[in-house]
């Protein structure tokens, strides 16, 4: 028997011996937007092996990975692997969906990659910057969070240089759509030792700081 992976959206079948999961979409437009990623063979995603059109079906190559919720990450390879995808085509691809989910770490080439690029965008980088940031605020205590937001930022200076005030620009329309989500999605607060009104005040202060 195969495993399934059923989300929210979608339904996911692995076959394990064929290192292959097929990816069975409901939306067209979602299938249409992954394949333009996938079809372009990037060094940062999982490989494409296949597709159907008709049955809306990508087959892509199984990475035995965990998401990066599930292990410790390194920051500095994260935002290493976000600089690949932002400097991947002339005009900046934004992920747009940066949900920890969608990055994963396979276990066994220890290399990080981006899967899930139905909402990806043409936007300027720091769009996803802003919103991957949101996402470890709502999950870590502040010293953790501090920590690791710096080895994130200051690592993905070096690959590409931030914009901060575009970084001040996205910040409070990202937090109003991160918290619509949260509302839809009736996501409750899981994690007692986050702080993640400190946290977004720290990265509006780092914001601030920087463009002083
Ligand atoms: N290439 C892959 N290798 C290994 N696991 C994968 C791969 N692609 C997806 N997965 C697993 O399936 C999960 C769901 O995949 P994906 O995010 O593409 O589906 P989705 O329907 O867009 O989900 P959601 O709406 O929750 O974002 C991932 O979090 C991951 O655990
Ligand atoms: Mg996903």
């Amino acid at each position: 028997m195969n495993r399934i992976i059923q989300t929210n959206k979608n339904k996911l079948e692995i076959f394990q011996d064929d290192s292959q999961i097929w990816k069975y979409f409901r939306s067209e437009d979602e299938f249409l937007s992954e394949l333009q990623i996938y079809r372009q063979n990037p060094c940062f995603a999982p490989k494409l092996i296949g597709f159907n059109k008709n049955d809306l079906i990508l087959k892509l190559q199984f990475l035995e990975a965990k998401t990066i919720l599930q292990i410790k990450p390194e920051f500095d390879k994260i935002a290493q692997l976000f600089s690949k995808l932002h400097s991947f085509k002339k005009r900046t691809i934004c992920l747009c969906d940066v949900n920890p989910k969608n990055i994963l770490f396979d276990l066994s080439e220890h290399k990080y990659y981006l899967i899930d690029f139905s909402d990806w965008q043409y936007q300027p980088k720091e769009y996803d910057l802003v919103r991957f940031l949101l996402f470890w605020a709502s999950i870590y205590s502040s010293d953790i969070f501090q920590k690791n937001a710096e080895i994130f930022l200051n690592s993905y200076n070096i690959f590409l240089p931030i914009d901060y005030f575009l970084m001040q620009k996205f910040l409070q329309p990202a937090i109003l759509e991160f918290d619509e989500r949260r509302k839809k999605f009736n996501r409750k607060k899981a994690i007692v030792t986050a702080e993640p009104d400190k946290n977004r005040l720290w990265i509006l202060e780092k914001i601030n700081k920087q463009i002083r």
